[in-house]
């Protein structure tokens, strides 16, 4: 589906400091507008940046995935600024959805909902009869989404196929005469998208796809079982980083391990239905490159990063590496490029860096890259689920 570039776009440059002044409010009644008259504009979220148009109007939406090459059995989530907006769009709201609202909203978290049929554009939910809904921690989003009157239909903001983009000059790179406006607020905050759940008969959860809020984090609140959907039940929902293949899902299969869900979980995904993916079918975001993961002790890591390095050059690959900042100065000689996941100590970082560095490598031309993996606690699970999927599932565990 290749869209030809027919629109004019209109950049805004709002940035942190002036998030509350007149730049603001004359950015915000500008793309607000355009909004409401059914255009195309990308905004900043507290995860990645966003394609907005107004979910009820389908000339709209059809626009979302027109621009973004995007196979149209593939739902969109729809983002709302207050509690109140749902009820127009969402048939029924569970005790478990309420407290996961409660405690997370504003934020990194996208609840599947019955929908109200008729309620939006049919193409928003792919058909199916629920909704994807999340309120996004970002205050030049909020202000949109509240100016503009409409519930938001917004995709991840890069191409199809392409990371999700942190900064708006990678909806630019992207999107630029394919949609109507970007509005600029500097870089979006977790780096990765928003942790997808659908909650159950049993107060219980199942995670659909791994971000910002972690699996620990859902069960504290709900007081019952959060399970992960296993490789077996589709895994990754994402159909434009879905994994083609079971190896894949490596990552997410080692997930299910009932100690980190909760002895019953099991038992929660027999009984209950799990979600099924949308689009399995499709394939992830693989950088022109090869992308391996090397996963174990920091000293097997190195070694094994070295050797796969000097084999690489040997063949006479154009090299790169993707290293926690504590692990740079091991390969200043080894590989042509050299990117940082920032400190070890802290995989938030990690999370806002992995985007933009698998966009640079694509720049850099690199054609084999070696990514250190990390741990899958807390964020680190959505890291690697998506890490492992740029890299076709190819993990080195040493
Ligand atoms: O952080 C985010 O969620 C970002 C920002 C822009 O809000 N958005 C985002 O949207 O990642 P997108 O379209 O790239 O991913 C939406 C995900 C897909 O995996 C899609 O299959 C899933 O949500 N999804 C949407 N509606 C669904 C539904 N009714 N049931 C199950 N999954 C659904
Ligand atoms: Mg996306």
């Amino acid at each position: 589906m290749e869209s030809k570039k027919t629109r004019s776009t209109k950049l805004w440059a709002v940035q942190s400091s002036s998030f509350t002044g007149n730049n603001l409010a004359g950015t915000v009644a500008e793309a607000s507008a355009l909004l409401a008259n059914g255009k195309l504009v990308a905004f900043p979220t507290e995860t990645v940046y966003g394609l907005g148009a107004d979910a009820r109007n389908t000339g709209a939406v059809a626009g979302i995935f027109e621009a973004k090459g995007r196979p149209s059995d593939n739902p969109l989530i729809v983002h709302i600024a207050n509690r109140s907006e749902l009820d127009a769009f969402v048939a029924k709201v569970s005790e478990a959805d309420e407290k996961l609202m409660a405690a997370f909203w504003p934020g990194p978290l996208t609840l599947v909902l019955p929908v109200r049929p008729g309620a939006l554009s049919p193409k928003v939910t792919a058909g199916l009869d629920t909704v994807a809904v999340r309120m996004p921690d970002h205050p030049v989003a909020l202000e949109l989404i509240q100016a503009s009157g409409c519930p938001l239909a917004a995709p991840s903001a890069n191409r199809s196929g392409r990371p999700s983009p942190t900064l708006a000059s990678h909806v630019w790179e992207d999107l630029n005469g394919r949609i109507d406006g970007i509005v600029d607020g500097g870089p979006a905050g977790v780096g990765v998208e928003s942790t997808v759940v659908r909650t159950n008969a049993h107060s219980g959860a199942t995670v659909l796809r791994p971000g910002g809020i972690s699996v620990a984090e859902l069960s504290q609140v709900l007081g019952a079982p959060v399970s992960q959907v296993s490789a077996d039940h589709g895994a990754d929902i994402d159909p434009e980083t879905a994994a083609g293949d079971s190896a894949a899902l490596i990552g997410l299969s080692r997930m299910d391990r009932s100690s980190e869900l909760g002895d019953d979980s099991k038992e929660v995904i027999a009984t209950d239905e799990a979600p099924r993916s949308p689009g399995m079918k499709y394939t992830h975001y693989a950088p022109s490159g090869q992308l391996e993961i090397v996963l174990g002790s920091e000293q097997h890591v190195e070694k094994e990063i070295g050797e796969r390095l000097a084999a690489a050059r040997a063949r006479g690959e154009k090299t790169g590496v993707l290293v926690f900042d504590e692990h740079l100065a091991h390969y200043e000689k080894g590989p042509d490029v050299a990117l940082s996941l920032g400190s070890k100590h802290d995989l938030r970082e990690a999370a806002a860096r992995l985007y933009a560095a698998l966009r640079q490598f694509d720049e850099l031309g690199t054609t084999y890259m070696l990514a250190e993996g990390c741990s899958e606690e807390g964020i680190g699970l959505a890291i690697m689920n998506r890490m492992s999927k740029a890299a076709g599932g190819r993990i080195h565990r040493v």
